[in-house]
């Protein structure tokens, strides 16, 4: 198990984006005494230009208990702010009630950066993708009459304009913006907008105008972004997105202002079945190094620097439960080498010349076919240069003001002194870290599980009808993943092979006749929708069909979100279709209804011993809290689908039976975060869809060696 592990880590992809901010030009209307401004050159705190680092950590994917720790490495890190998204979904799960306790508590979270002495960029969306569930909006509003989501159309801009009111209202009455006093130096309006925008047609435009004007009317006193948005109207600034945007990026909209370099999240974030390959340390180092040199970047965000855990079903359709665990803290929290040093003496060494690369002027020169210098000087003759050698050429020694430097193939020195070689970026001296996972407690015996059917619907014992097939998240309203399509099928005589035929939007099917179990299929991310096709056996009268539609998500990206569908399209037996046939409906699992995985829940239900594995069961347990402080984590590798709750908490699905090309799952190892856990009788439940056997469960503790 553990050699297997490795692997996985090895092959999971480091789900990096770089955000870099260039600097800024135009004062931000800053009443009140407003200390944060920009100029062409950076952002201006309390007068002073500022050439910052910056990690995306998103509260809701850790826990608070664990927020000090985070915050405190990220530091140590060198990091001088951090940002996160507001997840709208999260704190306004119905129209009007709001949640802002435990995971949800975004003003306990920028107090702690703040007691920390860092900067917070807030990126309040409210529309952030984020991989997570529906891109951050709540459910509600897909019902909310004439709604056309991210687009011109007054019921989506009354609701968004409320809840941004509402967010930049608390953050002000918590006295949290810079100009205040507080920690916050940049909010986000929108995301990545332009990627979808021509999808509204002549509604794009005047709601990119209309997001800006609001946004700045909320008066904040620090300045808003927009990334990806390369026509943000004045004052907002505009962002590019991307891996390369030293490359790519088009350059800010007009002369005042920066060109921002926000993220790419196409490549790196993993999804089950996906091979995904790790960015190196020296690839994030020489790109950021090479963007602080050439493009003049004063501003540089890594997204994720502590990706953590989708609980729940927060996760976005088929995004894994962990998220960018190979960030420089990982998914537990813990300290991932050598990416995390590499990049903090990249930033130790940027610090030590910030000032000169802020206040000096900038020249270049030629060392080589491949070589350039940039060269930074102040004007009491201070100096500080960066020596390239361009991606493509090979490792090189080149002359620099008298002096000879080795410069390795694709890397930056550089040379805070304009003599002595501070960095690198591709010489690693952090040393690799190896995290170990450790069986503490092996739930490997059968005293030590219970176990109870799920019921398998049937259409005479539903209540919700419909003469045709309804479309998933309208009818769950995203209570749960799942969906039981049944109906009740008259056959004239026994046939023994009958041809079914069933045509899904997604994501995953389990079908059943006659209450024996016929078959599955389940899509992918990249093609959601899916045929399964099967003969069966079909009794003379009336035959049992339940179809049980699952989804591994809601959709996070794309325009027009409100009309996406999923669920059943068409069924067919032998010549019959069946579409517009009556069909009976139940939203969730019955286990879900009688909340199982809570300790009320699980009490008044018939738990039996264990038996043989089966499909649709749930599974329960006790277990104690492993000794020491070292994370915890929950081993699934024996299991198949489903979800796990501890003491009530949903700590994710799991979906180890979707292997990646190279036969492994995706993600076997699942985080408990301590604050979860007691001492002792820590209930486990778990919900199993396939074939899984709970007896290969461990409870591990998780700590890092350096190899
Ligand atoms: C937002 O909506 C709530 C009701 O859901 C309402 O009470 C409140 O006044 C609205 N706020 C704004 C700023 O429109
Ligand atoms: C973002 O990634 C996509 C591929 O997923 C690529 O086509 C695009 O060029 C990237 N954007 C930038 C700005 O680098
Ligand atoms: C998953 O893999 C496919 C095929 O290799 C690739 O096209 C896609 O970009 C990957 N998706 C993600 C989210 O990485
Ligand atoms: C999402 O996560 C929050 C806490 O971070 C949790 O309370 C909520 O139940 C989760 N939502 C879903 C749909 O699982
Ligand atoms: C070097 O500076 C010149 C003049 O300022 C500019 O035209 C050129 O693009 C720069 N070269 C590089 C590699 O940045
Ligand atoms: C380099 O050497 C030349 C001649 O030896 C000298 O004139 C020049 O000042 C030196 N430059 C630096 C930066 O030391
Ligand atoms: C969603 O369901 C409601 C009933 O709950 C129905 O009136 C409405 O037409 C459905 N919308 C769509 C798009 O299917
Ligand atoms: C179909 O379900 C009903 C209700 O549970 C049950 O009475 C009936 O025996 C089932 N029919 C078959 C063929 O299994
Ligand atoms: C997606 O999958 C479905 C079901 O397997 C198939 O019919 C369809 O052609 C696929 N679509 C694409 C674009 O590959
Ligand atoms: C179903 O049976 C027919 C013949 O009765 C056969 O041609 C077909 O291949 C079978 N399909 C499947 C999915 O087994």
């Amino acid at each position: 198990m553990a050699q297997l592990m490795h692997n996985l880590r090895e092959r999971e992809m480091v789900g990096w984006v770089l955000v870099l901010w260039l600097g800024m030009a135009v004062v931000a209307a800053a009443a009140l005494g407003g200390q944060v401004r920009y100029d062409g050159r950076s952002i201006i705190v309390d007068g002073h230009r500022k050439l910052i680092f910056s990690g995306s950590i998103h509260y809701p994917r850790s826990t608070p208990h664990m927020w000090p720790s985070l915050i405190s490495k990220a530091k140590q890190g060198g990091l001088h702010a951090i940002d996160t998204y507001v997840f709208w979904n999260l704190h306004e799960p119905q129209q009007g009630q709001y949640y802002f306790s435990g995971r949800r508590d975004i003003v306990r979270f920028m107090k702690e950066v703040h007691s920390q002495g860092l900067y917070v960029c807030l990126r309040i969306g409210p529309f952030i993708e984020a991989e997570w569930s529906y891109g951050g909006l709540p459910f509600w509003l897909h019902d909310v009459p004439g709604i056309v989501f991210r687009s011109d159309n007054e019921p989506f801009k009354i609701h968004m304009q409320n809840f941004t009111t509402k967010i930049v209202n608390m953050m002000k009455s918590e006295k949290l913006f810079a100009s205040q006093g507080g920690p916050i130096i940049l909010s986000q309006i929108e995301n990545e907008y332009q990627n979808v925008e021509k999808g509204f047609g002549d509604k794009g435009p005047p709601y990119v105008r209309w997001a800006a004007e609001m946004a700045v009317g909320l008066k904040t006193g620090v300045p808003w972004v927009m990334c990806k948005q390369d026509d943000a109207p004045d004052p907002v600034i505009n962002a590019c997105n991307g891996l390369r945007c030293g490359e790519t990026f088009v350059g800010p909209n007009s002369p005042n202002k920066p060109a921002i370099w926000t993220e790419n999240w196409t490549h790196f974030y993993d999804v089950y079945g996906n091979i995904t390959k790790v960015r190196a340390a020296e690839d994030i180092a020489y790109h950021v190094a090479l963007f602080i040199a050439k493009m003049n970047g004063a501003y540089i965000n890594y997204y994720m620097y502590h990706g953590g855990t989708n609980f729940g079903r927060n996760a976005s359709a088929f995004s894994l439960t962990s998220y960018y665990d190979p960030a420089p803290l990982d998914e537990y929290g813990l300290i991932r080498q050598p990416k995390w040093g590499h990049l903090k003496e990249l930033h130790e060494a940027i610090d030590r010349c910030s000032n000169t690369l802020l206040y000096g002027t900038k020249t270049n020169l030629s060392l080589g076919p491949w070589q350039q210098a940039y060269v930074y000087k102040g004007e009491r003759n201070e100096c500080a240069a960066f020596l390239v050698n361009a991606n493509g050429a090979n490792a090189a020694a080149v002359r620099f003001q008298n002096q000879t430097y080795n410069i390795p193939r694709k890397s930056i020195s550089i040379l805070p002194d304009c003599k002595t070689e501070a960095f690198n970026t591709a010489k690693v001296s952090s040393k690799e870290s190896r995290r170990k996972m450790a069986a503490a407690v092996e739930l490997a015996s059968v005293e030590m599980w219970q176990e109870l059917d799920e019921v398998v619907a049937v259409f005479d014992e539903t209540s919700l009808r419909s003469n045709r097939l309804l479309e998933q998240m309208n009818t769950t309203k995203d209570t749960s993943d799942y969906l039981w399509y049944t109906a009740s099928y008259e056959q004239s005589e026994e046939s023994q092979s009958t041809k079914i035929s069933v045509n899904s939007g997604g994501h995953v099917l389990r079908a059943f006749v006659n209450g024996e179990f016929i078959g599955s299929e389940h899509g992918t991310y990249r093609n959601q929708s899916l045929v399964l096709e099967k003969n069966v056996s079909l009794k003379r009268g009336m035959n049992n069909i339940s179809l049980l539609s699952i989804m591994v998500g809601l959709p996070d990206s794309g325009a027009h979100m409100e009309l996406r569908t999923s669920g059943l399209e068409k069924v067919r037996i032998g010549e019959t279709d069946l579409s517009n046939h009556p069909w009976g409906y139940q939203v969730g699992l019955k286990g879900e209804k009688m909340q199982l995985y809570t300790e009320e829940g699980s009490r008044k239900a018939k738990w039996r011993k264990l038996s043989l594995a089966s499909r649709l069961k749930w599974y329960k347990s006790k277990f104690d809290a492993p000794k020491g402080n070292d994370p915890v984590a929950l081993n699934l590798a024996s299991m198949g689908k489903g979800e796990a709750w501890i003491n009530g908490e949903s700590i994710g699905r799991y979906w180890i039976s979707f292997l990646t090309p190279l036969a492994t799952p995706s993600q076997i190892q699942f985080h408990i975060p301590r604050s979860f856990l007691k001492p002792r009788d820590n209930l486990l439940v778990l919900f199993e869809e396939e074939w899984g056997s709970p007896l290969g469960i461990s409870v591990d503790t998780v700590s890092v060696t350096m190899a």
